[in-house]
């Protein structure tokens, strides 16, 4: 951390402040912006983002539990709950509504559902919903993706990969976010001169970009296990060659870290064959798109995996990486396990509320604990519970203030 503020505090990774480490959210410091509350009691303004499909029911769910485990620890917020996605475009014609995205810009952080619905597939380029995400991503400079995909030991058995292969994986995706494919130019769909259409995207990567996103890696990596594996294809693409050799060039400020290479294609094979080879793994915004749906499979069900988008300054961007599963929607069948995770890292990361953060984790693990199970993580023996009561045992046991241990 001190080596990366000395280099170029531009850099100082996650979030904002000095002296505040994506690695270490605690020194944070707190972000008191509205009138003062009930003496005591530090307040939040949170935009909640719930989009389409299972968003909203996952997002009632978890708020709640936010809610209530901020409350144990002298924690007030005020939800301003605002349209994106199909549900901004039925009501008002564009995926991201000025209004919503105000609301979120202006939030201390952002809980958002899932965005998108068979509806809208066939929907021009820029109606579709998903465009909301990336403009969020994109006007909110959150650069820095977070995604923890970790084995509990309660669901072993819900990995599709043997017990001894599963058991005891813990790993952390940092995934470049606002750059790369996404968003490189040129873009487009056109007529060659054979009359031929081609459509083409561009890999970009700026050495900046590429810095900032390794040294929230590294910072990452440190207060893990120590390994980072960069993760690239510099055996074929040129951006993948400058982002490994600025990759390699930051390792000497990080001699307390591990850092290795590896070629995507092998890491999608690795992440199968030995999973726990695996502590802090970064890439770029594609790759890391894939391979975090890979991994989340390890973990049993992509129905538990939360994620933190930060930038350098403004509020985080926190979401369950699950899609909005159409199929399941409006049935209380969703699991709202990795939306209440994404209010846990919402707390951490966002707010630097380590302590509220820590009781929505374990009142998660005490809850699997005591065998509730929505569909998607179901296995005999256990109690098949939908979204709802779901969050209402989450709830208990947050109430109950039990330190599960695990
Ligand atoms: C994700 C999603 C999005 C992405 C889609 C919905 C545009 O898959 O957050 O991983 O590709 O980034
Ligand atoms: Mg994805």
């Amino acid at each position: 951390m001190a080596a990366a503020l000395q280099t170029n505090t531009r850099l100082n990774p996650i979030n904002l402040v000095p002296g505040r480490s994506l690695a270490n959210p605690s020194r944070a410091p707190c972000r008191v912006r509205c009138a003062a509350a009930s003496p005591g009691k530090k307040r939040f303004n949170i935009a909640l983002l719930p989009g389409d499909g299972i968003g909203p029911e996952v997002i009632s769910v978890a708020k709640n539990v936010l809610q209530q485990a901020g409350s144990l620890e002298g924690l007030e917020f005020n939800f301003q709950e605002m349209p994106v996605g199909g549900a901004a475009l039925d009501l008002v014609g564009v995926p991201l509504p000025e209004e919503s995205f105000t609301a979120a810009k202006q939030s201390d952080a952002i809980l958002l559902g899932a965005i998108g619905g068979y509806k809208w597939d066939n929907n021009e380029k820029h109606l579709r919903p998903e465009m909301a995400l990336f403009y969020l991503r994109r006007d909110l400079k959150v650069f820095a993706n977070l995604r923890p995909a970790t084995v509990l030991p309660q669901l072993v058995d819900a990995s599709t990969l043997k017990r001894e292969v599963a058991e005891g994986v813990d790993m952390m995706i940092v995934r470049e976010l606002t750059g790369g494919i996404y968003f490189g130019e040129p873009r487009g769909i056109k007529t060659n001169e054979n009359g031929e259409e081609v459509g083409f995207n561009t890999e970009f990567y700026a050495a900046h970009e590429i810095d900032r996103i390794a040294r929230v890696a590294f910072e990452t990596a440190r207060k893990r296990r120590g390994k980072l594996c960069s993760v690239d294809k510099a055996n074929v693409l040129d951006a993948s060659i400058l982002w490994r050799r600025r990759v390699t060039a930051l390792a000497s400020e990080y001699p307390d870290v591990e850092l290795t290479h590896m070629y995507v294609d092998n890491a999608a094979m690795q992440l199968i064959r030995d999973p726990k080879q695996f502590d802090t793994i970064v890439t770029n915004n594609i790759f890391g798109d894939i391979l975090s749906d890979e991994a989340s499979m390890i973990t049993g069900s992509i129905g538990m995996l939360p994620s933190a988008s930060l930038g350098v300054s403004g509020p985080g961007l926190f979401e369950p990486i699950h899609g909005s599963a159409p199929d399941i929607a409006g049935q209380d069948k969703a699991n709202p396990l990795a939306t209440i995770l994404s209010a846990a890292m919402l707390l951490k990361y966002g707010l630097g509320e380590e302590k509220a953060a820590k009781r929505i984790e374990d009142a998660v693990l005490d809850t699997l604990n005591k065998g509730f199970r929505t569909g998607d993580i179901y296995s005999p023996g256990n109690k098949l519970v939908g979204c709802k009561e779901m969050g209402e045992e989450v709830l208990k046991s947050v109430d109950s203030k039990v330190t599960a241990t695990v």
